[in-house]
């Protein structure tokens, strides 16, 4: 029969065994080996049922304090230790909320996007007010009111993207240029705009042609507006665009829109470039919209925004600027 000896030396070794667990495993291997149904504490409880009859009050009240003096100590020492392992997570798990974060890429503008934004600066900051119009363009504002004639090559199935129903009369714009004559027909001069925008022709995509793409057009109508306003223009964007040692030059040319025309070229990296095309807006032009040349004279110019590009950046192939990888577009920021 178990001797009050034997309980009380259990105990102690229990609450020993409780006291030197140093976490909550360890207390469960305690608790296991002192308060569990193996343990000597619970032996003698079982064998309580053949103990004499007289003895078993006696003996029961002892083994019960023994339990309750363990479940006491493990309750106590639980306690402690879940305190314990609550700041313990809380120093590995520490979150320092001052870091920045290494954020994913969450996208950005593309490079002809950035280009276009940076010419709008620079014209706005000039003055010019912004002009657009639609991609799909009524056919006679793409060709007829810039006195492009029917049988202008430019019109072939080759060179634009007709909408049907053809009689319907759209089409993909080819260039900005539409854009001058809407906003010569919305406004009167004085007018100083720029047009950037989506343009189409039916190319192939190759490297160095590409079926959408994007032009920049100027247009300037005012009293005494002359060819060394159109050159003084050009030659500071030019420098905006390519640097400050950066001038440019008109070769003569023509364009059924402008009178005189011409191609301007830019000097770059020591060699002349062809950056566009520009004149003296029409009179013819200036009249279809309403607007009196013995009073206005005008100047415009086109450029391509992906031509700016590839002459600014020496980029080898049209595509790299159309397929939109992203390490391409990576190297020129994305301005977000
Ligand atoms: N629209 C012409 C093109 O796409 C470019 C151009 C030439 C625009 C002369 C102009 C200009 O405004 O004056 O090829």
């Amino acid at each position: 029969m178990v001797s009050e000896k034997a309980l009380d030396q259990w105990v102690v070794e229990a609450i020993s065994a409780i006291s030197l667990a140093n976490d909550l495993e360890e207390l469960k291997s305690a608790r296991l080996a002192h308060a569990g149904d193996k343990s000597p504490i619970a032996q003698a409880s079982r064998s309580l049922g053949t103990a004499p009859a007289e003895e078993r009050a006696r003996l029961g009240k002892m083994i019960g304090e023994a339990r309750a003096a363990v479940t006491a100590s493990l309750d106590s020492r639980k306690e402690a230790l879940e305190i314990l392992r609550d700041e313990k997570v809380l120093l590995e798990e520490i979150v320092d909320v001052t870091l920045t974060s290494a954020r994913g890429h969450r996208g950005g503008l593309h490079p002809i996007t950035l280009l276009k934004n940076e010419i709008c600066d620079f014209f706005i900051a000039q003055g010019y007010g912004i002009s657009e119009g639609p991609e799909l363009e009524a056919e006679w504002l793409n060709f007829d009111a810039l006195n492009i004639p029917a049988d202008h090559p430019a019109r072939t199935m080759q060179d634009t993207f007709f909408v049907e129903p053809l009689e319907a009369k759209l089409v993909l714009r080819t260039h900005t240029s539409p854009v001058q004559i809407r906003t010569m027909l919305e406004k009167q001069p004085p007018i100083y705009v720029i047009c950037p925008g989506r343009t189409f022709r039916a190319d192939e995509l190759d490297a160095t042609h590409t079926p959408v793409f994007a032009q920049v057009e100027g247009l300037v109508v005012d009293r005494g507006i002359t060819m060394a306003h159109l050159k003084g223009t050009l030659d500071l964007f030019a420098r905006k665009m390519f640097g400050e040692d950066s001038v440019t030059r008109l070769r003569p040319s023509f364009f059924p829109f402008t009178e005189p025309s011409a191609e301007v070229d830019v000097f770059f990296n020591g060699r002349w470039i062809e950056w566009g095309g520009c004149g003296m807006v029409n009179p013819k032009v200036l009249a279809a919209c309403g607007i009196d040349s013995s009073e206005f004279s005008g100047f415009a110019f086109g450029m391509g925004l992906e031509r700016t590009l590839i002459v600014r950046h020496g980029i080898s192939d049209m595509r790299d600027i159309v397929e939109g990888d992203l390490r391409f577009s990576r190297a020129f920021g994305v301005g977000l």
